[in-house]
């Protein structure tokens, strides 16, 4: 039996679910793995403050160099969160030669680099199960269980606070500021939700995804990113009737060395996989050359399948022993430069647009869109209001930047009141 120990930045979520594990599941781990994993130290803000499990109160404190600098530990646990000073203590953990596990995806999309250079120059290990979608291994399988392919297209709903969001609205008819507030009392979203709804939480999830699947570095720069404060109930409505579910969807494609990354609300079809995705439930949609479609399907947050995501880590750092599994990008701050980003992607559009009830306006925004290049697949008018008729069009796939233009021109006609909403839709 070899005893391991672990020290523990943070304790809110994630830290009490990586505890409640080891406490479960301990005699398991050791008897299946003979490691006896023990917390010798806890990293927090405030030690005093009350806390849903007890701890002794010796194994607190608010002084990083307690776990970073004790020769005791040999694996620091980070779920601290935000990039300072996760980043500069993940860097004094793996310079006095602890191998690092952590579910923060902010700091490893901003700094994968420097930590990983950190880590093979002091021979440790750097592992992030839990930075993306929580409890489904996810990195485990697209880094070792692939290795034969190559993967060309990530889809991912892999935020569970949106999915939430969107499920809800899709499902009760209310609108997004109303089931926001509703998740924010239940605990499922944050106080501050930005990072989740307009998208960056993906963002930064999908350029940990997308750097793996396409051994390359994609930078949170170079991805496209788009939230779902947009999405209305008329747009959800509209999509239904033309079969589509709307979802936060994070896509990476690849073809030869060219690559788009992007994260935005998406219509998708309803007998799609990620359609039946519900609530906070995150899953990913992969696509291998030699293995075809593949998807993963779990919880995506939470304290036990994040902690599972953890634990598990742990278990395989002292299994690796020093042989560690880097990334090949890890000296590229940026872009891997064999790489080129895609910005004018194609897709499919769904727009909506509220415009004056006269005869030709069809005909004038039909012309616009030939204009540019984009050919209409289907409209549908609704019933007049006082002089307002919606209007919805589904095009053809069309070039991005060409969408971008047109849209720019119809905007300027008299006779549309108001662009009320671009969706790009998938198949
Ligand atoms: N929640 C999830 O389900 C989930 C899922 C996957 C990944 N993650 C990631 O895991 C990380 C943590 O998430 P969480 O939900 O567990 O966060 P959380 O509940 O806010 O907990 C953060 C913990 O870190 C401590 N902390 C924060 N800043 C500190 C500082 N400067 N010095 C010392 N201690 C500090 C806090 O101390 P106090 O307790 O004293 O305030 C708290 O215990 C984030 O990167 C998040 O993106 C979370």
């Amino acid at each position: 039996m070899e005893t391991v120990k672990i020290g523990l930045l943070g304790f809110g979520n994630v830290g009490t679910g990586v505890y409640k594990i080891l406490k479960e599941n301990g005699a398991d781990i050791s008897h299946r793995d003979g490691l006896d994993i023990k917390i010798e130290k806890i990293l927090v803000r405030d030690v005093r403050k009350k806390r849903s499990i007890e701890v002794d109160e010796n194994v607190l404190t608010d002084n990083v160099d307690d776990i970073v600098k004790n020769p005791e530990i040999s694996i620091v646990a980070e779920f601290m969160g935000g990039t300072e000073p996760a980043r500069e203590y993940i860097l004094k953990a793996l310079s006095n030669g602890k191998t690092v596990v952590t579910a923060n995806k902010e700091v490893l999309a901003k700094h994968w680099p420097e930590l990983e250079k950190a880590a093979r120059a002091y021979g440790v290990g750097l592992y992030y199960e839990a930075s993306v979608a929580g409890g489904i291994p996810v990195i485990k399988v697209m880094r070792e269980s692939l290795q034969a392919n190559n993967v060309y297209e990530i889809m991912g709903i892999i935020n569970g606070t949106t999915n939430y969001i969107l499920t809800k609205m899709s499902e009760e008819g209310r609108n997004f500021a109303e089931i926001l507030a509703d998740a924010q009392q239940r605990g499922y979203a944050e106080p501050d939700p930005t990072s989740d709804v307009e998208g960056f939480d993906a963002m930064y999830k999908l350029s940990i995804l997308a750097s793996i699947g396409f051994h390359a570095r994609i930078h949170i720069d170079n991805i496209y990113r788009e939230g779902i404060s947009g999405i209305t109930v008329e747009d959800i409505n509209y999509g239904k009737e033309l079969g589509f579910a709307v979802k936060l969807l994070a896509i990476a494609k690849k073809q030869g060395t060219s690559i788009e990354a992007r994260v935005h609300p998406t219509f998708i079809p309803m007998d799609h996989p990620l359609a039946s995705v519900r609530n906070s439930y995150n899953a990913i949609f992969v696509k291998g050359d030699a293995v075809g479609n593949l998807m993963l399907y779990g919880r995506g947050a939470g304290d036990l399948p994040t902690g599972s995501a953890i634990v598990s880590d742990i278990v395989t750092a002292c299994q690796q022993k020093g042989r560690n599994l880097y990334s090949t990008f890890y000296n590229e701050d940026r872009i891997s430069p064999e790489i080129t980003m895609i910005e004018d992607w194609e897709t499919e559009f769904f727009i909506r647009l509220t415009v004056k009830d006269e005869p030709g306006v069809l005909a004038k925004i039909a012309g616009i869109f030939g204009k540019h290049d984009v050919s209409i697949a289907s409209v549908i008018q609704k019933d007049h209001n006082r002089g307002e008729v919606p209007l919805i069009f589904v095009t053809h796939k069309a070039k991005e930047l060409s969408m971008g233009k047109a849209i720019e021109d119809i905007r300027r006609l008299d006779e549309v009141i108001k662009v009320e909403n671009v969706i790009r839709v998938e198949r």
